[in-house]
């Protein structure tokens, strides 16, 4: 390719220039606004090895690691040449810095920052921020091209791939990406790492195939966008990653099956992507929505495997880890709850899953056609023991340096770094190195950590030598369904019926945190978060969190409404009372998405169809449902006390149907009894009869599908329904399609910033 050769040498030519140019400049120090960029000195150095997007980094020469402290706002240099594993300096980028970068020089590190929209420019020799670069709305994964002249960039809240020209520090490329949440991001290193490589990005939440629908267990699928790096202008094909066979069984004599029924999954939540010998590898968090939902049967670790050149999912590829475990006789067991992240040695097959929720690494290896099975170790004359490093607490990301020495394991909790003996055998955690500060003991922050980290965590290990609490087995976190208490995007075959994962950034107002809280579920049939403590031994199969006074064992006495759940006797984790913790970072830290329109000209065609919107939203009355900070206009409005003061209606179902606020339910022609999905646990009719409690539209178009049973895939279709756009009792509104085309703009625009419309 002769025009892609002049285009480099044209590039070089350019670098050296600038290079002699800046230099000429003086020792002028970089600033944060600076737009000057001093440029590497080495600009054709190829790396390595394909770039892939992760919270932590490793230089081509195995002695820097570059990690975000997502929690922080900041990234941390540290030295890990010859085992030094010592923090150099840490540096401010943008709000929750996610993914980062290091140009094969060793010159830069590019750093997306998830909530301010931008891509930190650092430069590793001054160790300061070069500049900002604005990209689109929430940028998550990044990854450069071998030789780093681009870096590509997937923002999940615009639905967008920002290519970044890294001469210039500018986009000089945007993408348009026909998927829900574009993630995590991975780069080929074809040709020596020289002329057209290919980009995949990942879909984070998996939609329903044309023949499928929300709430089955193959009614969705993966996506990964292919990109090349030739062409700006369009995808280049998309691979689909399918549901499979998860190697549990579940009793499904309630639906007419067996009570021995085998159970699919479908891949979700595809946080991050790796390119290993012409395959790619995704670790994601298996959705299986069908009844009955329990641990075993719900959330699953899948490893979805495709293959690079066919651009089509690997043929018997694809595995589920938390099977090995399964046929593991040594106990205790411990499931590998959400799969986050994967790396690989460079000179051999061996691999690590990093199990955020369960803070291990689980060993695989692969086959010469890149089918990856689990590692077991012997132990204590049993070989079925699944092979798992202990690492710090909730992993979300791993890098292994080009040794095959050492690992290195960003922790997003405990904000530390597991360095991992990987020619020990078997490998084992050999250093921690502290990332970022933890807060001080006792304060808010402390407080809100501690929630965040129970919310995180599959298995709940506490003080008080209490385990298992928060599920069974290690088998699943809340964020297995709540990623950092959002939304999964799964239909989810509850016991009141069908219904989507609630995301938790409406729950309590972000304006009036103390007090203003939303009545719970789609049903109303909670009214506490520790309500949920239900979820945890019901769902889960852990053992919970409210105790009987003075010991570690759980108190049956644990109902939705009579007595209240707030303030009863609770474990504790660093002083805080557990759902205490959970209950406050919950309301005062779980972020909402921010709007792919944040900023856009309000007298642009856009922006005007916002200002029109925002008036037909008022105008139909919308807010007397969905109004206030919360987007929502039910709140817990009474004294929870025993006896319980509100009336509780119970569903026109048998047994099990949960008690209802009624009150605060709305009838809004969502509810089709005849519906062969609206079942409840026992496979009679679902709750709905009655109405539903009006969810939040904070940030809402960020969790499709919408209704409680995900039958409206846009939100085009939530407004087609007209006894629910009539429900504010005003007709004619929005008959013309023209005025729900504006409202849609509205809707899309809702998050934290905009201004709230009160009943
Ligand atoms: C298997 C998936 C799953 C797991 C695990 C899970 N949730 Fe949920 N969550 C859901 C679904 C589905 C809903 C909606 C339920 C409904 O409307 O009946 C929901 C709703 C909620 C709500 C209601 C929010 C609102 O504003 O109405 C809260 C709070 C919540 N979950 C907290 C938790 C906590 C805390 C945990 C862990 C102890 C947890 N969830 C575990 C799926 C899950
Ligand atoms: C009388 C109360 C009421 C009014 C008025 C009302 N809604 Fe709703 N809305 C609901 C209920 C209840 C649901 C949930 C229905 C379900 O899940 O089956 C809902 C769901 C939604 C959803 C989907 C949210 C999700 O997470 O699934 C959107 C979007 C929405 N409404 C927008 C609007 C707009 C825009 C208006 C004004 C034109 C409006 N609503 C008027 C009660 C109302």
């Amino acid at each position: 390719m002769p025009s892609k050769h002049l285009h480099l040498l044209f590039r070089v030519v350019i670098v050296v220039l600038l290079a002699f140019l800046s230099s000429c400049g003086g020792s002028a120090q970089p600033t944060s606004t600076s737009n000057s960029t001093p440029l590497p000195e080495t600009a054709a150095t190829i790396a390595k090895n394909p770039s892939y997007s992760s919270p932590i980094a490793i230089s081509d020469d195995d002695s820097l690691l570059v990690v975000a402290n997502t929690l922080n706002g900041t990234i941390s240099l540290i030295n890990v040449a010859g085992d030094a594993n010592a923090k150099l300096t840490e540096i401010q980028t943008g709000d929750e810095p996610r993914s980062v970068v290091i140009t094969p020089n060793k010159a830069f590190a590019y750093v997306t920052n998830q909530a301010s929209g931008t891509v930190s420019v650092i430069d590793l020799g001054s160790q300061a921020k070069v500049t900002d670069i604005s990209v689109g709305g929430e940028p998550y994964g990044i990854a450069l091209t071998p030789d780093a002249s681009r870096a590509y960039v997937a923002n999940s809240a615009s639905g967008t791939v920002s290519i970044i020209d890294t001469a210039s520090n500018s986009v000089v490329a945007t993408i348009s990406i026909p998927g829900v949440q574009p993630r995590g991001v991975a780069i080929t290193n074809n040709n020596g790492g020289t002329g057209q490589q290919f980009v995949y990005v990942t879909q984070f939440l998996s939609q329903p195939t044309a023949s499928g629908g929300p709430g089955l267990d193959q009614g969705s699928e993966g996506k990964v966008f292919v990109i090349s790096s030739t062409d700006d202008a369009q995808i280049q094909g998309v691979i689909t990653l399918a549901a499979h066979d998860t190697g549990f069984a579940a009793d499904r004599t309630a639906f007419g099956g067996s009570d021995k029924e085998p159970t699919f999954a479908y891949p979700n939540q595809l946080q991050s992507i790796v390119l290993k010998n012409g395959r790619g590898y995704l670790p994601n968090v298996a959705a299986s929505p069908e009844g009955p939902v329990k641990f075993n049967v719900d959330t699953q670790a899948f490893l979805s495997v495709f293959d690079v050149a066919a651009k089509s999912e690997l043929s018997g590829g694809t595995i589920n880890l938390h099977a090995a475990v399964k046929t593991q006789t040594f106990t205790p067991k411990l499931f590998v709850a959400n799969p986050w992240a994967v790396a690989f040695k460079h000179a051999s097959n061996d691999g690590y899953v990093v199990s955020a929720a369960s803070d291990v690494l689980v060993k695989i290896t692969l086959d010469d056609n890149g089918v990856p099975s689990v590692v077991s170790v012997p132990a204590e004359g049993d070989t079925t023991r699944v092979s798992l490093v202990e690492v710090g607490k909730n992993p979300r990301g791993i890098v292994i340096n080009n040794a095959d020495t050492r690992a290195y394991v960003y922790n997003f909790i405990s904000k530390d770094v597991s360095v991992v003996d990987l020619s020990a055998s078997p490998e084992a955690e050999l250093a921690r190195v502290q990332s970022a500060d933890l807060p001080a003991p006792g304060s808010d922050a402390a407080k809100f950590l501690a929630g965040n980290e129970l919310f995180h965590s599959s298995r709940g290990e506490f003080d008080e030598g209490a385990t298992e609490r928060m599920s069974n087995e290690g088998w699943q976190a809340c964020a297995s369904c709540h990623p950092d208490g959002l939304s999964d995007g799964v239909v989810w075959a509850f016991a009141s019926g069908p219904r989507k994962s609630i995301p938790l950034n409406g729950t309590f107002s972000p304006q009036n945190q103390t007090g203003n809280q939303r009545v719970l579920n789609y049903s109303a049939v909670f009214d506490e978060l520790e309500d949920f403590e239900l979820n945890i031994r019901g769902v889960s199969g852990g053992k919970g969190l409210i105790v009987l006074q003075g010991t570690a064992d759980p108190d049956p006495n644990v109902k939705a409404f009579d007595p209240p759940n707030s303030g009863r006797e609770q474990l504790h984790i660093g002083g805080f009372g557990a759902w205490d913790a959970i209950v406050a970072w919950t309301q005062f830290r779980v972020p909402s998405p921010v709007s792919a329109h944040r900023g856009v000209d309000p007298n642009g065609e856009v922006g005007q169809q916002i200002v029109l919107g925002r008036q037909l939203f008022t105008q139909a009355n919308c807010q007397a449902c969905h109004g206030g900070a919360k987007w929502s206009t039910p709140q817990v409005d009474y004294a929870r006390v025993s006896p319980f003061p509100e009336t509780i209606t119970l569903g026109t179902a048998p047994e099990p149907p949960a008690g209802q606020l009624s009150r605060f339910l709305q009838l809004v022609g969502t509810f089709d009894p005849a519906n062969s999905i609206e079942k409840n646990a026992n496979n009679a009719q679902a709750l709905g009869q009655l109405g539903f409690n009006p969810p939040s539209l904070l940030s809402i178009s960020a969790f499709p599908p919408y209704f409680h049973n995900g039958s409206c895939l846009t939100l085009e279709c939530v407004l087609e329904n007209q006894t629910h756009r009539e429900a504010g009792g005003v007709t004619g509104v929005l008959d013309d399609p023209a005025s729900r085309a504006a409202l849609v703009q509205f809707l899309i625009s809702i998050d934290a910033t905009t201004e709230p419309i009160n009943p």
